[in-house]
């Protein structure tokens, strides 16, 4: 148990470039609480209490925790378990609710978690396990994904990366026949970012190790004015097939 209140159960080596690092992490943490995305926290946290009311929610990917906290506010007798590869995140995922543990955990192993014990999983822009998926959730159970639709952040155009696009189909694939599809939401609005905030939403994914390519950091130098953007991401609900 780390002092900073998460468990490392982390032995297996896994690959470089898999964890989120320390400055993504504190980009995203920093983008996070400006707001921004509290849309889509909103939107997680009603799925949640209409569906769920008390027992175990995981959050498959959880970053600093931000989505897991938002979700264990709206059901009050739940508690939350947040999985992730990345130390630096789960620093920050211990602490982001009383009701939520913390554990260091390659998703793609299988889970330290008994099998039929989660009421609700979490999977926002994040591997999907859909073997652990299944055996972790209870049979009445719901897995809810958040996923970036084709338009998020279409004006930062190759500034921002996508390993995660949105796509039903491939969503679906991904999940196999285990899962049915039971309801579809979309989250979409336009913000306005300054550029700092711009700069977060650059450097807390994927696309920060691609700054170097195609004069990508000059241009994103160049930004010192307020760029109005769309946010767009789908959330999914699913029930596991038995
Ligand atoms: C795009 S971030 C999303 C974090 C969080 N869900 C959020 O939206 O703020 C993807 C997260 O998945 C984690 N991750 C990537 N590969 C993983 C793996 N194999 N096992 C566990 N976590 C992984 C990263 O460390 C990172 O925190």
């Amino acid at each position: 148990m780390a002092k900073q209140g998460y468990v490392n159960l982390l032995h297996a080596r896994i690959p470089a470039g898999t964890a989120d690092t320390a400055p993504m992490v504190a980009a995203r943490a920093d983008l996070l609480s400006s707001g921004v995305y509290l849309p889509l926290a909103d939107a997680l946290a009603k799925v949640a209490s209409e569906h769920v009311e008390n027992g175990m929610v995981i959050d498959a990917g959880a970053g600093t925790g931000y989505y897991l906290a938002h979700v264990l506010d709206a059901v009050p007798a739940a508690y939350g378990l947040a999985l992730d590869v990345s130390a630096v995140a789960l620093r920050r995922a211990a602490r982001a609710h009383a009701r939520a543990g913390a554990a260091v955990w390659n998703l793609w192993e299988p889970w330290p978690v008994a099998d039929s014990s989660a009421s609700l999983i979490l999977n926002v822009f994040a591997p999907r396990n859909a073997s652990q998926f299944h055996r972790v959730l209870t049979e009445d159970g719901l897995l809810v994904v958040a996923t970036p639709n084709h338009g998020h952040l279409r004006e930062l155009g190759d500034l921002v990366i996508s390993v995660d696009g949105g796509k039903d189909a491939r969503l679906e694939d991904t999940l196999g026949e285990r899962f049915t599809r039971v309801d579809r939401r979309e989250v979409t609005q336009r913000v306005t970012l300054a550029p700092d905030r711009i700069r977060q939403v650059v450097e807390m994914g994927p696309s920060a190790h691609h700054l170097h390519r195609d004069g990508r950091r000059e241009r994103l130098d160049a930004i010192t004015g307020p760029v109005d953007v769309t946010l767009s991401f789908s959330v999914t609900l699913y029930r596991p097939v038995s």
